[in-house]
């Protein structure tokens, strides 16, 4: 199966939004991600509810939501009426994962946990196979345009094999300072989708630069 990019959203130009979603739309990207922040959870806030709106009316891809944000179970339908096909809760604010994810699948969506960077892959063990993908955080969330984690090649082989023992269909997305450089050998250890914000939206061409990263992660 194709390996898929999602560009973060974060790292768009917010006084130029609809040109940006245009540009996603008409490149080769996958998938939207968009990044949801409460300076809460974590130690910055991005934006919310009415941007997600405006985002979507112009979206014609996948919208994949990562909420970091404590107690998400409030804004479970919330997001699904806004339009998140995919919504990823994060594994360290959710003490009731399991019916989390229940909720998800309830409303209509997939289901997505994301994991911090110090957050072992077997606690995932007993619930694999209800999520759908898996965002693996290979920066500290909070901040576009951080330096990727090298450790992280090593958590997405453990977690690959959590996935094929357990028979799960689960995806495995990677989160944080991707670049050209790491995208071969994410897909390697078993990565199948790659968000990308500063990388994207900081080079000279956002839409080449999706087609180049896509060609490196599907080689
Ligand atoms: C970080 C966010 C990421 C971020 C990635 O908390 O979850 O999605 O936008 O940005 P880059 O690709 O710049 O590291
Ligand atoms: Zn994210």
């Amino acid at each position: 199966m194709s390996k898929l990019i999602a560009p973060s959203i974060l790292a768009a130009d917010f006084a130029n939004l609809q040109r940006d979603i245009e540009m996603v739309n008409e490149s080769e990207a996958d998938w939207f991600h968009i990044d949801i922040m409460d300076g809460v959870f974590v130690p910055n806030i991005s934006f919310g509810m009415p941007v997600l709106k405006a985002i979507n009316k112009y979206a014609g891809k996948i919208i994949d939501v990562h909420l970091m944000i404590v107690d998400p179970d409030r804004y479970i339908d919330t997001f699904a009426e806004l339009g998140a096909d995919i919504l990823t809760v994060h594994y360290e604010a959710c003490p009731h994962l399991h019916r989390t994810l229940q909720a998800i699948k309830a409303a209509g969506m997939r289901t997505g946990v994301a994991l911090n960077p110090h957050t072992n892959v077997s606690l995932l063990e007993d619930v694999i196979t209800d999520i759908d993908l898996v965002c693996m955080m290979s920066v500290n969330p909070g901040f576009g345009g951080q330096s990727f984690i090298e450790n992280t090649y090593k958590k997405v082989k453990q977690l690959k094999e959590i996935i094929a023992d357990n028979n799960a269909s689960t995806q495995i997305e990677i989160d944080g300072g991707v670049t050209d450089q790491n995208a071969k050998q994410l897909v390697e250890a078993g990565a199948d989708v790659l968000v990308a914000g500063s990388f994207v939206f900081k080079s000279t061409n956002p839409s080449e630069t999706i087609k180049d990263l896509r060609s490196i992660a599907n080689s």
